[in-house]
């Protein structure tokens, strides 16, 4: 009997993984997708190679994380998203795994939180927290309630008040 064996790689994105990952995001989001408060974030410069990892199977990519860095209020910290997994490779841990490795990664090189928007259902176990109600200034509408940090560090969220930008 054949069985086919998956075989799941993390690795760090690079330039050679960008078509991959406009697919997989397309696949996901949709062509509204540039439109979203974070995505306007995304367009004022560039992701952090860094800190954006990609999921393969047999070599092909089927998931990515990318991560931004941003100042939100007197924060210095990373937006992290899209987060996208291929339809085929949903519900094996694998968004939550790349979640956690971002994270992590954030953390080693010193930054404050690591901020999206997203569904705290599913980011809440992964040590997201929300942000306060309104604290936080998007280039476009956003639900409040959908506005999530990691803190790393004392007092992030007293500080965590103001625009939220890219930082160059
Ligand atoms: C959301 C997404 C990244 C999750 O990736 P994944 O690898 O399938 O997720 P995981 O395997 O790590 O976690 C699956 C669990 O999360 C739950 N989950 C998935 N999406 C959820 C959501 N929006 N809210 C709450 N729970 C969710 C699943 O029900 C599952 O629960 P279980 O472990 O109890 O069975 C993926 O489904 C995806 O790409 N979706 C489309 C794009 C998107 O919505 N991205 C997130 C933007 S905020």
């Amino acid at each position: 009997m054949f069985m086919k064996k998956h075989d799941l790689v993390y690795l760090t994105e690079d330039a050679s993984h960008d078509a991959a990952i406009e697919i997989i995001n397309e696949e996901a989001f949709g062509p509204g997708r540039f439109a979203r408060a974070a995505a306007r974030i995304r367009e004022q410069g560039p992701h952090d190679l860094s800190l954006s990892f990609i999921c393969t199977d047999d070599g092909e990519t089927i998931a990515s994380v990318r991560m931004t860095p941003v100042m939100a209020g007197g924060v210095r910290g990373h937006l992290l998203g899209p987060l996208a997994v291929r339809p085929s490779h949903k519900n094996r841990g694998i968004g939550r795994e790349l979640v956690r490795i971002a994270v992590e990664a954030a953390r080693r090189q010193g930054s404050e939180g690591v901020i999206l928007v997203g569904d705290p259902p599913y980011y809440q176990p992964l040590g997201f927290e929300k942000v306060k109600y309104g604290a936080l200034e998007f280039p476009g509408p956003v639900d409040p309630n959908r506005v999530l940090i990691v803190p790393m560090g004392a007092e992030i969220h007293t500080r965590l008040v103001g625009v939220i930008g890219y930082r160059a």
